[in-house]
């Protein structure tokens, strides 16, 4: 890590995704967007360079960051995918290659994600496809984004199917990370955001968790003071995680700490319920309960996860389905092995592992229907 203040317009953390000749820098400031093209020309110089955005992050941001890339030398193209998760689709995805083919990227034409984790699997997806890979680079807009969706690598589209079911691991050549573009972001997408971060801290670090806990509110005010050591941390902890298990052998899995149920909320609601992060929210308070039920918790835990949750405005209690709906839900989780979830439970804040069991067993400490 380096530098110390958080004033604007200047980057003020940089931290090191550790992946051998893949490693990447992770660069955070407040209204650092200006400073984009540059950095990125850097790590990607050519003379095009391809944006991929939603309108309501374009209106607001991608005059500022294609005037930068203009500025670094680039031929600037733009490219306005429909706003939503339903735009992260093969048809998209083919668009994006038409698109690229039109303008004439070459192998050194860097794709650039500009928005939240949406845009960031899809045109990541894009790059690593395109003439087997060209250079990507992500500027996350989201909280989500910013501390897990752009770190790590992991790209994919959606399929009728499922979500994420087709992908690549490809990593970026940079993390461009403004976090003036987060007054923008509505209240409940910032919400979400932050189920993430309190996520990494309760499988990871109880001081980080216990700063949280301290913070919530102001973090919720988007203070620079507390919001940019509290990303940075949250960065680090998806970077450390990711370095020691690129592709999801075991340490990675601990990330899924409330997305076992988190997800089966999600496909309950069609999607169009709870956010993903307030889904998460809910299935950390389920696995945080479960774990004390097995007695690898002490009595509180749950509770602590609840109480800073609610701070943040996050949902606690399970969508009103009923239970047979939720356990057939969870039967097609992906991460399921022979009958039995791969359950990430905590042994109290700061420690994660992952238990087998069933779903029936996941669901027996908690109220449904
Ligand atoms: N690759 C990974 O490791 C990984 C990890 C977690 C999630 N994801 C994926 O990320 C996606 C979810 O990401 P998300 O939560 O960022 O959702 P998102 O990208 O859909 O963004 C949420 C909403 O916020 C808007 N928005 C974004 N930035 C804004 C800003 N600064 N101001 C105003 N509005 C803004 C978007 O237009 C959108 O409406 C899902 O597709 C999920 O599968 C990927
Ligand atoms: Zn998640």
């Amino acid at each position: 890590m380096s530098g110390k203040e958080t004033r604007s317009g200047r980057v003020v953390r940089t931290l090191k995704v550790d992946l051998g000749d893949r490693s990447y820098p992770v660069e955070l400031g407040v209204d650092t967007l200006a400073g984009a093209g540059k950095a990125i020309a850097r790590c990607a110089p050519s003379s095009r360079a391809f944006v991929v955005t939603v309108p309501p992050v374009s209106r607001r941001y991608s005059g500022v960051l294609q005037r930068s890339l203009r500025v670094a030398g680039y031929r600037v193209h733009r490219v306005i995918v429909p706003d939503g998760d339903a735009s992260k689709n093969p048809r998209q995805l083919s668009k994006l290659w038409d698109e690229l083919i039109r303008c004439g990227a070459d192998r050194s034409t860097p794709v650039v994600a500009l928005g939240g984790g949406m845009v960031g699997d899809l045109a990541g997806f894009a790059a690593a496809s395109y003439l087997r890979g060209v250079p990507f680079i992500q500027v996350p807009t989201t909280i989500l984004a910013m501390v897990d969706a752009s770190i790590g690598g992991k790209v994919a589209v959606n399929l009728p199917q499922g979500k994420n079911l087709v992908g690549a691991f490809y990593q970026p050549r940079l993390v461009w990370i403004d976090t003036g573009t987060l007054r923008s972001l509505p209240v409940r997408e910032r919400a979400a955001g932050f189920a993430e971060i309190i996520k990494s801290a309760a499988i990871w670090d109880a001081a980080f968790f216990e700063r949280l806990e301290r913070e919530a509110e102001r973090l919720m005010d988007l203070d620079p003071k507390v919001l940019i050591p509290t990303l940075e941390r949250a960065c680090a902890i998806k970077a450390e995680v990711v370095s020691q298990d690129e592709r999801e052998a075991g340490l990675r899995q601990l990330l899924n700490f409330g997305h076992t149920v988190g997800h089966a909320i999600e496909k309950l609601g069609r999607y169009r319920g709870l956010l993903h992060g307030e889904a998460v929210a809910v299935g950390m308070l389920i696995a945080a309960r479960k774990s004390e039920e097995l007695g690898l918790s002490p009595a509180g835990t749950a509770e602590r996860i609840r109480s800073l949750a609610l701070r943040f405005g996050l949902p606690s209690e399970l969508p009103n389905h009923p239970r047979n709906a939720y356990l057939a839900a969870l039967k097609v989780d992906k991460k399921m092995s022979d009958s039995k979830i791969r359950f990430v439970v905590l042994r109290g804040i700061g420690r994660a592992e992952t238990v087998p069991l069933t779903p029936r067993e996941v669901l027996s400490a908690s109220r449904c229907r």
